[in-house]
């Protein structure tokens, strides 16, 4: 199936599909015909998908570039090294970088893509879930700093986007449920819609059943496209909203020194906790609160090695890319499928929250 990203002339397709992906040098030539493409993967991807990699540069003509694995190499030298690759190779405005892989492959790419000749096409094939419902669409592209994640980096969207969820069948299973995180956050921000869909396929989408998964992705990429379309750049705080029950995770991987607890296994225990807020601040209709109970009964919180002390993670919550004027901002769940962003919230309240939020509901 089709979607589309409508932002006028930087409009782009999204190609959503299982096992489609020996068909993905005749989609990109019949899009950028006379291009040179040129592939960016890391070393995990290559060994895993040599097979499919040699029938794509014999098809393409590709120039490949091999990223090291891992959060740790997103970093400047690892953007730097990929033009080392390709301006040797001359290649041009017209030229396209494939970003073959998850997050990390795709955010590093993309920026690359961005600051190349000051732009050159590129295409996003997510390989991960966490990839292919969230940072492969909506063009925010990056790298980290030691001072913190995702600080370096740009607004630069792709040409197109091509997911073929067969490659989700390697992928280990914490990052399977790391990943489904990002698509569960839809429920609460995507409509009734699609809290109902989540109420109702839970137990398919964790068992990795294909037409249920093909169906979050579809609607998950719908709500970013929608999101994305009406604030791109993050100047409305609308586009604020997708990061559900992420102040309360970016504290915990902060608490953890980001080492140990993967990005989505901080977001379960985020939502729980956004939950926990919306029911104290009384946001969530009292009619509405067996339905939310359902849901946070869903939550997958791994075992941690400790519970940080609150106060800790209240803390940590200031280091927020979201903390503006000293103010902690939270996306609280409003009603089926909506959430609002708040400020000012009692430190109490929050704390309370993060209690019931770290100790109540979920399995592993
Ligand atoms: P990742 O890219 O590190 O991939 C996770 C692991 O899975 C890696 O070891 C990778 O090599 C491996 N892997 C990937 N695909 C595989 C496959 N099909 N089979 C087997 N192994 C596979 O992590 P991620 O969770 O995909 O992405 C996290 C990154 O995404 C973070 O850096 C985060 O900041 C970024 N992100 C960006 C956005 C955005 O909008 N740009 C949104 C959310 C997250
Ligand atoms: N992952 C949040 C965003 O793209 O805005």
């Amino acid at each position: 199936m089709e979607l589309t990203v409508s932002l006028g002339p930087r409009s782009y397709p999204v190609f959503l599909d299982s096992g489609t992906a020996n068909n993905f040098p005749a989609t990109l030539n019949a899009l950028f015909p006379e291009s040179k493409f040129g592939l960016v993967t890391n070393t995990t991807i290559r060994d895993l998908y040599k097979p499919l990699i040699d029938q794509w540069t014999a098809e393409l003509g590709l120039t490949i570039h091999i990223m090291p694995d891992g959060e740790r190499y997103k970093t400047i030298e690892t953007w730097g090294a990929i033009f080392d690759t390709f301006l040797p190779a001359r290649f041009e405005r017209s030229s396209v970088l494939i970003a073959l892989g998850g997050g990390v492959v795709g955010d590093v790419t993309g920026f690359a893509a961005a600051a190349m000749l000051r732009g050159v096409k590129y295409v996003q094939v997510p390989t991960t879930l966490l990839a292919m419902v969230d940072s492969s669409v909506g063009g925010k592209t990056a790298v980290d700093h030691p001072a913190g994640k995702n600080l370096i980096g740009a607004f630069y969207q792709p040409n197109m986007v091509f997911v073929d969820t067969a490659f989700l069948a390697t992928l280990p299973e914490r990052e399977y449920r790391s990943g489904y995180a990002e698509l569960f956050k839809y429920a609460f921000i995507g409509g009734l819609d699609m809290f109902d869909f989540i109420v109702r396929n839970h137990k398919a989408l964790i068992k990795h059943d294909n037409a249920a998964m093909l169906e979050g992705i579809k609607r998950s990429i719908e709500i970013k496209a929608a999101v994305v379309n009406r604030d791109e750049k993050e100047t409305s705080g609308e586009r604020m909203l997708l990061n559900f029950g992420h102040t309360f995770a970016h504290a915990l991987e902060k608490c953890f020194n980001f080492e140990g607890l993967l990005h989505g296994e901080a977001v379960w225990y985020g939502m729980a906790c956004a939950i926990e807020l919306g029911k104290l601040l009384k946001l969530i209709p009292v009619a509405d609160i067996p339905s939310y109970d359902t849901l946070a009964a869903f939550l997958l919180k791994p075992q941690l090695p400790s519970f940080p002390p609150v106060d800790d993670l209240y803390n940590a919550m200031f280091f927020d890319k979201k903390v503006a004027g000293g103010q902690i901002k939270f996306v609280v769940p409003a009603e089926k499928g909506r959430s609002v962003m708040k400020t000012g919230i009692p430190e109490d309240t929050v704390k309370v929250a993060m209690r019931k939020g770290m100790t109540l509901h979920g399995t592993v």
